[in-house]
Parts: C-alpha cells; sequence; structure tokens
C-alpha cells in the first residue's frame, strides 16, 4: 500500500490519474490532491470519498512514497527535487527531465527494465511518442526499422484542459456567429487546424528545451529524441511533422514505416495482433476505421489501414489513434507506478 499524491490533479491528465487508480484498484494508502493556490479548498470526489485539494508546496510530501506529477515543466523543475528529498519516487508527466541521461524514460510495453535504474524520478514519454512507439516497437523488433515518418493531428487535451474548454466554446460561439476571445490557444481553433504550437527553433536552439535543430518545432523533436532514448538506438531514422486539429482528445497519427526484413501486410497485422497495449479497429467492407471517437476514454492504442507504400521498397503506411490523456499519459505513468 502506498501513500500517493497528484501534482496538478485538478488538470487534465490529473483528473485522469483519479479514474485510473480507482479503476485499477491501486493500493492506495492514502491519496494527497495538490495544484495551485487557486484550487485549494476545492472538493474532489475519489471513489465513496470527497479530497480537499492542497497548495502545492516543498514540504507537501513528507510520508508520500509516490508522486504522480503532471502540473508543468517548470512546477516539476520546482517541486519534484523536494518530493525526491522527502523520499518520494516521482512519475513525472512533463518534459521536464525526460532527456535527463540519469533519469528513466519509461513505456512499460517496451523497456520496463529501465525503471530500475532510477534515482527518485522516471519520466512518462510525450503524448505523441508513446503513441506512435506501441505499434512501432514491436515492428522493430520483428522486422528491424529503416526509417519512420510521423504526420500527427493532436487534439486539444495535450493542451491541457483550459484548452478543451476554450475550444468547447470557441466551436459554440463561431457557429452562432458570435465573437470569441481566445485566452489559451493563440490561433482559431475551432473549424481549423495549425503546425504544432510548441516553441519552433528559428536556429537559437538555447529557446528549445529539447534543442531541435532549425526548422522543427519542440513536439517534433521529442518525438524523435525520445524515441532513441526509449529504444537505446540513437540511430534509428525517425521524423515527425506535428499539427494540432479541433478534436477535444485522442491523437491520430499516420505513420509511414521502411522495414529492414523483407515482409507482408498479413505478416505486420500478424505482429499488431500480438502486440501489448495495441488493438486492430477497421472494417474494411464498411471502410471503417479508427477515430478519435473509438478510442477517448479507452486504454489501447487502435491501429488500421496497414497497406503498401508504392513509392518505396519494403515500407508500409499505417494509421494509429490514442487517447493523448489515458496512454499517452495518466496510464503510462500508472503502469509505471504499478511495476514500481
Ligand atoms: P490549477 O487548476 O489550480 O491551476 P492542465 O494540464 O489540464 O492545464 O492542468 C494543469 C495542472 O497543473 C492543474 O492541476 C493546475 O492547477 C496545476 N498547476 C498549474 N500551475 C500550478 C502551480 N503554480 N502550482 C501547482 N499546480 C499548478
Amino acid at each position: 500500500m502506498k501513500s500517493v499524491a497528484i501534482a496538478g490533479a485538478t488538470g487534465a491528465v490529473g483528473q485522469e490519474f483519479l479514474s485510473i487508480l480507482a479503476e485499477r484498484n491501486f493500493p492506495l494508502k492514502s491519496l494527497k490532491l495538490l495544484a495551485s493556490s487557486r484550487s485549494a479548498g476545492k472538493k474532489i470526489k475519489f471513489k465513496d470519498e470527497e479530497i480537499t485539494v492542497q497548495e502545492l508546496k516543498h514540504d507537501s510530501f513528507d510520508g508520500i512514497d509516490l508522486v504522480l506529477s503532471s502540473a508543468g515543466g517548470s512546477i516539476s523543475k520546482e517541486y519534484m527535487p523536494s518530493a525526491v528529498k522527502a523520499g518520494a519516487v516521482v512519475v513525472d508527466n512533463t518534459s521536464y527531465f525526460r532527456m535527463n541521461p540519469e533519469v528513466p524514460l519509461v513505456i512499460p510495453e517496451i523497456n520496463p527494465q529501465d525503471i530500475k535504474k532510477h534515482k527518485g524520478i522516471i519520466a512518462n514519454p510525450n503524448c505523441s511518442t508513446i503513441i506512435m512507439l506501441l505499434p512501432i516497437f514491436p515492428l522493430y523488433k520483428a522486422f528491424g526499422i529503416e526509417r519512420v515518418q510521423a504526420c500527427t493531428y493532436q487534439a486539444a487535451s495535450g493542451a491541457g484542459a483550459m484548452a478543451m474548454e476554450e475550444l468547447r466554446l470557441e466551436s459554440v460561439a463561431l457557429a452562432e456567429g458570435k465573437p470569441f476571445k481566445r485566452t489559451v490557444i493563440p490561433y482559431q481553433y475551432a473549424f481549423n487546424l495549425f503546425p504544432h504550437n510548441s516553441s519552433y527553433n528559428d536556429g537559437s536552439s538555447e529557446k528549445n528545451a529539447v534543442h531541435a535543430p532549425n526548422g522543427y518545432c519542440e513536439e517534433e523533436w521529442k518525438m524523435i529524441a525520445e524515441t532513441h532514448k526509449i529504444f537505446g538506438d540513437d540511430n534509428l531514422r525517425v521524423n515527425a511533422s506535428c499539427v494540432r486539429v479541433p478534436v477535444l482528445r485522442a491523437h491520430s497519427e499516420a505513420l509511414n514505416v521502411k522495414l529492414s526484413k523483407k515482409t507482408n501486410v498479413a505478416e505486420i497485422y500478424e505482429v499488431l495482433r500480438s502486440a501489448p497495449g495495441v488493438e486492430i479497429l477497421e472494417e474494411t467492407s464498411k471502410n471503417r476505421w479508427p477515430m478519435p471517437i473509438d478510442a477517448s476514454g479507452k486504454d489501447p492504442v487502435l491501429v488500421g489501414r496497414v497497406r503498401v507504400d508504392q513509392s518505396q521498397d519494403n515500407a508500409f503506411d499505417m494509421w494509429v489513434v490514442g487517447d493523448q490523456i489515458r496512454k499517452g499519459a495518466a496510464l503510462n505513468a500508472v503502469q509505471i507506478a504499478e511495476l514500481l
């Protein structure tokens, strides 16, 4: 039994932590909910209890065994060292510690062995990376990979609970022809899309937390750099183009994979059918493939439309959809906690 604290408990991922801990009957001795001073005193239901949210402070972690943290990179940077000092293990959902060589970056279906190397903090990968790698890893094991090209179609949930609410309100306002003042997302989001708004590297790489090369945005470079770290293979050729689309939750990705060992579509389906955390969802006769609404609130990453890329030798396209808040964030973190 563990005493657990959730940092960022009122956020989109924080709320999902609560559902997943309850659903999976995580062995809890106690549960502490932490957020900003704005939320202190607010009551949140967990199972049959009402738990009062407390303000996150440096001394919030006395007696805590495990912290599930999802309040943003700067908050993790500031407060998670205090949690480790107090003796807790932190599973951190932000990007702040991910590329730190001292911090394991873990997807339990792929590199659970790395958890053992932790020194107090384990990082949860970027949501688009997790969703891409669940189907890619079994193909890498079975056939070897020469190159992966990912194009993402990312939901509002990746920008947090307030971005989801803003998309809802903006959609209603625009449908009714009313003006709308945005405060979270910088551009019109409803009935529109835009290249991912994570920081763009104009050449001064100091600005960019993950040192994306010139022209990439941070989200794209996360998918590349994190894949290398999780697979322990810096030579794997990965490329990504990230786009935000006006979907509330669940990211979609079009993946193009060039494999090393000669194979075919039937063998790829066979590997994916037995891949942990992956589910094939398609009804070819109805032209029906995975959609964000199919994945929302669900655990597996859904795959469909595996087909031969006619322009290259031994390359295949596939369509992948996964719930950004669940497997892309909270579920992956709770799975890490369960392994701990
Ligand atoms: P709050 O609701 O009090 O602002 P999301 O990713 O959905 O936007 O959620 C962010 C989470 O991080 C929320 O729980 C939010 O709490 C929390 N948070 C934001 N700023 C701070 C802060 N300065 N200290 C503690 N928690 C914070």
